[in-house]
């Protein structure tokens, strides 16, 4: 697991070759596996591989999601807000479990924010709850976009690790 998020960058850059069926069931898998508060698992997950739809997508906020039409696939994250109280969180985990589990299958993911952005024509989640035909009642979280990589970041280093958060005891006290 460490050496995965040592590895992990987020990539926008994608190759054209689409991601085998195995691989999305995998991806499936770990999104439904994803822990929730009180198990009430208040997410569902759209698959977009539509060339037409990501480009509508990559129009969802005025910044960050242009790379979302280069790449071959995505999974929006829906949560219900009547189910769960603290849909944020569980939809947020499903994400970032989504991510990781890319990692391990040799793809690489960037999250685009949903909740709380806009575009030029207001918010993001109303553009793509239109774009989707989701229920005004289902908030989106996020669009994780999933492909293989077109790009080589540098991985984390050791000196790039912020150890003046972490305290020991108390808040401020430093761990030794
Ligand atoms: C909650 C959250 C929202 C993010 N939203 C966006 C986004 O809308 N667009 C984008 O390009 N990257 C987005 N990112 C990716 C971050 O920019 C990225 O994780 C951060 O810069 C660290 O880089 P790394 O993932 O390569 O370690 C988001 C990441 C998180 C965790």
């Amino acid at each position: 697991m460490i050496e995965l998020l040592i590895n992990r960058r987020s990539v926008r850059s994608f190759k054209e070759t689409p991601i085998e069926r195995k691989k999305v069931e995998t991806l499936i898998k770990a999104a439904l596996l994803s822990p929730s508060s009180k198990n009430k698992r208040p997410w569902e997950f759209i698959i977009v591989d539509d060339k037409k739809m990501l480009e509508r997508l990559s129009k969802s906020k005025t910044n960050g999601s242009t790379f979302l039409k280069n790449a071959p696939m995505a999974f929006v994250v829906v949560a219900d807000s009547e189910v769960s109280d603290v849909w944020v969180e569980d939809a947020s985990i499903a994400s970032i479990t989504l991510q990781y589990t890319a990692e391990t299958l040799n793809l690489g993911s960037c999250w685009v924010q949903i909740r709380n952005r806009t575009n030029e024509k207001g918010a993001s989640e109303q553009y793509v709850q239109q774009l989707l035909n989701i229920p005004k009642n289902k908030q989106v979280e996020s669009i994780i976009a999933i492909g293989y990589p077109d790009e080589k970041k540098k991985t984390y280093s050791e000196d790039q690790l912020l150890y003046e958060k972490i305290y020991k005891g108390r808040y401020g006290e430093r761990y030794r």
